[in-house]
């Protein structure tokens, strides 16, 4: 079932993730929205897969938001559902153990645009287009937009983009701050897959822990964020891969990381 609306492919430790209901430009469904948290879940688990790629099906859309087709058709008590599912998965992928790069290859609009945000670095084709622009449908961000939107281009930003629900082009994002860096669209996924695997290539234990180090240290003081930075440092000192780093720097050759 998860296969049709969600494609996964797998390549040299990169897992791409497609969002794949094109001819609804990749809204998320129920459906999605499961196959997207089962996907996930399993990959928190898979040592042998060390970064992943979002992106979605088709030239036009990363991701329209929420499915409004199939939310018309919702109770009250099914749409807080929906919402405690997908304020879920960002928060699941804001805290997975590996990276997750967006590749925003078009329209990313409410929830797209929060699947973004929750993702640790975002490129963008010049054709994208991003917004929270759920106040225009009379309701609010509810996948971590409020937060993760005036966590990256500031408070007042936030404010005006969620209060007029304005839709910004691939180069006012890049100029924000909203996404790293703006690329062709025949580019981009190559691009996010160049840095998935400069990723690949280090320590997995060392970049889960810099992940880790920066979300929770950001969310804090200095003081108690140097002292996450600490402990996260810690955690790689006992590795087999650190000691694997020293030989290799010494032997004058590539290190082969293992995760031990
Ligand atoms: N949910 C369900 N279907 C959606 C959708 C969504 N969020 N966004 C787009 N679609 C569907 C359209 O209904 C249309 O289907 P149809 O051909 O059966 O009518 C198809 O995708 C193509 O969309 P269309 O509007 O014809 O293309 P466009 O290029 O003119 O505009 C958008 C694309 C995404 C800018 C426009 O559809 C839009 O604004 N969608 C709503 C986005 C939104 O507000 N999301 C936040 C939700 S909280």
């Amino acid at each position: 079932m998860s296969q049709e609306v969600l494609h996964i492919e797998e390549d040299k430790q990169v897992c791409l993730l497609t969002l794949n209901r094109p001819e609804s430009m990749n809204a998320i469904n129920m459906e999605l929205l499961h196959a997207l948290q089962e996907q996930v879940h399993s990959l928190r688990l898979r040592k042998d897969v060390r970064a992943l790629i979002l992106t979605g099906a088709g030239e036009k859309a990363f991701c329209a938001g929420a499915d409004l087709k199939e939310r018309s058709g919702m109770t009250q008590e099914q749409v807080k559902e929906y919402i405690h599912n997908i304020r879920n998965l960002s928060s699941a992928i804001e805290d997975l153990n590996k990276p997750v790069i967006a590749a925003v290859n078009g329209v990313a609009l409410g929830g797209g645009t929060e699947l973004a945000l929750a993702s640790d670095i975002r490129f963008a084709a010049e054709n994208a287009t991003m917004g929270l622009t759920e106040t225009s449908l009379a309701i609010i961000p509810g996948g971590g937009g409020t937060q993760r939107l005036p966590r990256v281009v500031g408070r007042s930003r936030a404010k005006e983009m969620i209060f007029t629900g304005r839709r910004i082009d691939a180069a006012e994002a890049e100029r924000i701050g909203l996404v790293t860096e703006v690329c062709s669209q025949e580019g981009l996924l190559s691009r996010c897959r160049e840095t998935a695997e400069a990723i690949a290539e280090n320590g997995p234990v060392a970049v889960e822990q810099a992940k880790f180090a920066i979300n929770r240290g950001m969310e804090t003081d200095i003081a108690t964020g140097l002292s996450i930075e600490s402990a996260a440092y810690w955690v790689t000192i006992p590795t087999e891969d650190r000691l694997e780093g020293l030989r290799a720097f010494k032997e004058k050759r590539k290190p082969q990381y293992t995760g031990q």
